[in-house]
């Protein structure tokens, strides 16, 4: 058994995926059976797109995928962030080529709990799967807008067809891994609205109490009194929030006008009318209480208590037509004339609407190394042959000494990855082979063998006795 590793092998090296991202097709993260609470009762999944753990799993693998854009620098989560709670800390987002958003990012909190079924913050796009492959149709965005040069969505339909990780997904999610637009769309729906978050302190507090009109016991006094002035109409001497941003989802009342906030991000003189949808008011605040970036289309608002300010006295600006009926009592912009104390109370409940979990939870995170690499692995794979094209016969499993590989006459170099991803073995092979595993541990392996002609490789793991 030849241990030393020939040169033209060490080169191919180079270009091999490495094993440190890893997706187990075997153990996929439960997307479609979460729990959620019983007062959560909106949802807005689309006929015939439910979460299925498969699908949402692809979804994941297209949202971090930077070769959605048309120069593979940017991916869905370059502008929307997981420590972010799925938003932006820039005002503008930075697109293709350092070009930036014309709106700020939006939170992708609790999507799928909303009423308001049209997304984008002017409800541009009739549904969440319509939305999901219009930033890559961007000519900003991701770039595949068969316009101003760009390539368009065929291009890149054929692009990630020739990624072997695709080629095993899609037929892994849909039973063909022929990829359409529609497929993407509804994968990355799917992604989008498993993103769920309810395990806030206002969620620990509702529990606790029959009414949710009742003061909460874990809340502090402070907390309580914003949550009535949020939820109170102004003459009941409330703010009004929860006129537009309806407990217990907080999401957007689907016939808001605009709320008073016109401008145009990176314009001073512009303004649009057309902004009627927020994302959930979840989730403003990361776990430090800090916020996740500045708020409104525009970005125009830093603080909350900036939002609050907003509130109690909007803007009386005659060009705005849109502005919601409810936030022009008599005809005129509302004036709340709420105290600093009172203020500072609708803040501190805003606060009580942040999770933990969305933050850090893997099943929501980059499934990519910093090399953009990913693995998958699972005993569906080795199945896979058409995919990898050749007959191939890897036994046994588990292996203790001699590992056998059978496979069509060829070029191959086959790896074998320990579980930390490292690199403990490679042969370059060309057709029937054996493999020396008497001096590894016992432990769990992934053999990779990847075709030094077609580079088409797939995985497989291994258990060493
Ligand atoms: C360059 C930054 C950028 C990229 C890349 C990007 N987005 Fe966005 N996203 C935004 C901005 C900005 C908005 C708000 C745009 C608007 O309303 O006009 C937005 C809005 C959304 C919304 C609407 C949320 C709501 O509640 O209405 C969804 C969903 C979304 N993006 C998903 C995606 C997906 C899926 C991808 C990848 C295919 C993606 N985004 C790529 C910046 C980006
Ligand atoms: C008439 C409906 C209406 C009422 C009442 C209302 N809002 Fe809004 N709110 C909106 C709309 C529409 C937007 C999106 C505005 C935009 O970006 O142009 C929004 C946006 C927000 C945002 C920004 C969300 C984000 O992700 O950037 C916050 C925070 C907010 N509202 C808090 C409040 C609070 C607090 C109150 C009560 C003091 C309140 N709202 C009352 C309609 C309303």
């Amino acid at each position: 058994m030849n241990k030393k590793l020939p040169n033209f092998v060490a080169l191919l090296g180079i270009t091999l995926l490495f094993i440190s991202a890893t997706i187990d097709l075997d153990n996929l993260f439960n997307y479609a059976n979460q729990s959620k609470p019983n007062y959560i009762n909106k949802d807005n999944t689309a006929d015939g797109n439910q979460i299925d753990d498969k699908i949402a799993t692809l979804g994941r693998v297209l949202f971090y995928d930077k070769k959605l854009s048309a120069n593979n620098t940017i991916a869905c989560a370059s502008c929307h962030k997981q420590e972010k709670a799925f938003g932006d800390d820039a005002t503008q987002s930075v697109g293709l080529n350092g070009s930036l958003t014309g709106r700020h990012s939006m939170r992708l909190i609790n999507s799928r709990f909303s009423d308001e079924n049209k997304f984008f913050w002017d409800e541009r796009a009739a549904s969440l799967e319509d939305q999901t492959t219009k930033p890559i149709q961007d000519h900003v965005e991701m770039g595949f807008s068969g316009t101003e040069g760009d390539p368009d969505f065929n291009d890149l339909i054929t692009k990630l067809s020739a990624v072997d990780y695709y080629q095993e997904l899609f037929k892994f999610a849909f039973g063909d891994e022929t990829i359409t637009e529609r497929k993407m769309q509804l994968a990355l729906a799917q992604f989008i609205r498993s993103i769920q978050s309810f395990d806030s302190k206002f969620d620990v507090g509702l529990v606790q109490v029959n009414n949710p009109n009742n003061d909460f016991p874990n809340f502090t006094a402070q907390e309580n009194l914003g949550k009535r002035l949020f939820r109170d109409p102004p003459n009941m001497n409330g703010a009004g929030c929860a006129g537009c941003h309806r407990g217990n989802e907080f999401d957007i009342d689907p016939n808001s006008g605009n709320n008073g906030i016109i401008g145009v991000a990176g314009s001073t003189t512009e303004i649009d009318l057309t902004n009627l949808r927020a994302p959930t008011l979840r989730d403003l605040v990361n776990p430090d209480g800090n916020l996740n970036g500045p708020l409104m289309h525009d970005g125009s608002i830093k603080t909350l208590l900036d939002v609050i300010n907003h509130y109690d006295a909007i803007p009386n600006n005659t060009a705005n037509t849109n502005l919601d009926n409810r936030l022009r009592p008599r005809g005129t912009p509302q004036m709340l004339n709420l105290t600093n104390d009172e203020k500072e109370a609708v803040v501190a409940f805003l606060k009580t609407l942040t999770g933990t979990d969305v933050y850090t939870n893997e099943k929501w995170s980059n499934p990519f190394d910093e090399n953009g690499s990913i693995v998958l692995t699972g005993s569906v794979l080795s199945t896979n042959e058409e995919v990898f094209g050749k007959k191939v016969n890897i036994y046994p499993n588990p292996v203790e000494n001699r590992l056998f590989i059978e496979i069509a006459k060829g070029s191959y170099v086959s790896t074998v990855y320990d579980v930390q991803g490292k690199k403990v073995y490679t042969k370059n092979i060309l057709d029937t082979s054996e493999l020396d595993f008497s001096a590894l541990n016992k432990g769990i392996y992934m053999l990779k063998i990847t075709d030094i002609i077609t580079h088409k490789s797939f995985v497989k793991r291994l258990i060493k006795k």
